[in-house]
């Protein structure tokens, strides 16, 4: 039986506080802008992340989508890392629906985009390419193991594509993880840029949604694409309802979600064929790897003892969220050690 479910902190369960207030929400038809509760979820984005306006999308994949629809024209690019989820994990979409090119940049080891790298993104007046109009950046950096971007290191990114006259969109799928982690209101990190997505449904534990703030010009804008996309949503207070709840209180205790994920690196490490970067670990999530063709024994010998994980054949992660406790960790720890015998023997 399946004790510890460490896939992604996605498979987090909402709180009994949140289907309390999901119950209990006060709803109206959003496609009219009439429901209370996504009006108050929308403002509480906002104000979090110091924009004027947001707007609840039904993940984090369609806020940066629709965000994308927003900042750029047919025919236009984006600028966006190697490790990007955009371009990595997101189907396609901006490409595919939008009809946006995606020129890639090179991430740092960190997952921030060099200010040089960023100045080979956009030549102006160049008709052979198609013109970049927006920069996307990450934070937390998931392929670069969850590492929390700073105020500084975006606001050089900033200044670089400024220089350019691009916007700036952040996928902040884990923004509240990366403040958390560096002690500092998520404001700070979304100071300079036009656009930002992040997600109630990963650390956070809502069941759905995700909310893109940015002016109220942008939001506007990118609420005519939201109905495009199909995602006019009706009485969603119902769902609206438990973001508030996890912009309320779930914020701080994402640092317990930090503190497991160090424990089990730490715990990790001890091994000889696990390596691993311990200055990846800065928040929930845990990178590391294994000799080649190991990885999917190893994890068909977790799934055995009761510990989930996304079989891989080298490169593996494990991500704690809300409902993994640290007795939790010392039971996954001693699942490694047992699956570890098997998978190399
Ligand atoms: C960095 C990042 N951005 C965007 C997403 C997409 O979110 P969703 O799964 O809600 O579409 C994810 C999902 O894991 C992610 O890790």
């Amino acid at each position: 039986m399946i004790r510890v479910d460490l896939r992604s902190d996605t498979v987090s369960h909402p709180s009994p506080e949140m289907r309390k207030a999901m119950a209990e929400a006060e709803v109206g038809d959003d496609v009219y802008g009439d429901d209370p509760t996504v009006n108050r979820l929308q403002d509480l984005a906002a104000e979090k992340l110091g924009m004027e306006a947001g707007l609840f999308v039904t993940s984090g994949t369609q806020g940066n989508l629709v965000s994308m629809l927003t900042h750029c024209q047919r025919g236009d690019a984006v600028a966006l890392g190697e490790m990007s989820h955009i371009y990595n994990a997101e189907a396609g979409g901006t490409s595919v629906l939008g009809g946006i090119a995606m020129r890639i940049l090179p991430n740092e080891k960190s997952g921030v985009i060099s200010a040089e790298a960023i100045r080979t993104a956009g030549a102006p007046g160049d008709y052979h390419k198609s013109p970049v109009k927006v920069l996307a950046i990450e934070n937390t950096q998931n392929g670069a193991g969850g590492t929390a971007i700073t105020p500084e290191q975006t606001a050089v990114m900033v200044g670089a594509a400024n220089e350019l006259g691009l916007k700036v969109h952040v996928d902040g799928a884990r923004i509240f993880n990366s403040a958390v982690a560096q002690n500092i209101p998520a404001s700070e990190l979304a100071r300079g840029v036009d656009s930002l997505t992040f997600c109630l449904s990963k650390g956070l534990a809502c069941p759905i949604g995700s909310v893109v703030v940015g002016s109220r010009d942008f939001i506007e804008e990118a609420d005519r694409w939201r109905k495009m996309l199909g995602a006019g949503m009706r009485q969603v207070g119902i769902i609206a309802a438990a973001g508030i709840v996890a912009l309320d209180s779930m914020i701080d205790r994402l640092a317990e979600d930090h503190a497991n994920a160090t424990k089990l690196a730490e715990g990790l490490a001890e091994y000889p064929d696990v390596d691993i970067d311990m200055e990846s670990v800065q928040t929930n999530i845990v990178r590391f790897a294994v000799p080649a063709g190991v990885g999917k024994p190893f994890a068909a010998a977790m799934y055995e003892e009761g510990v989930y994980m996304n079989a891989a054949d080298s490169a593996l992660r494990l991500v704690p969220h809300y409902g993994i406790d640290s007795e939790d960790i010392d039971f996954t720890l001693l699942a490694v050690k047992k699956a570890m015998a098997v998978a190399t023997a």
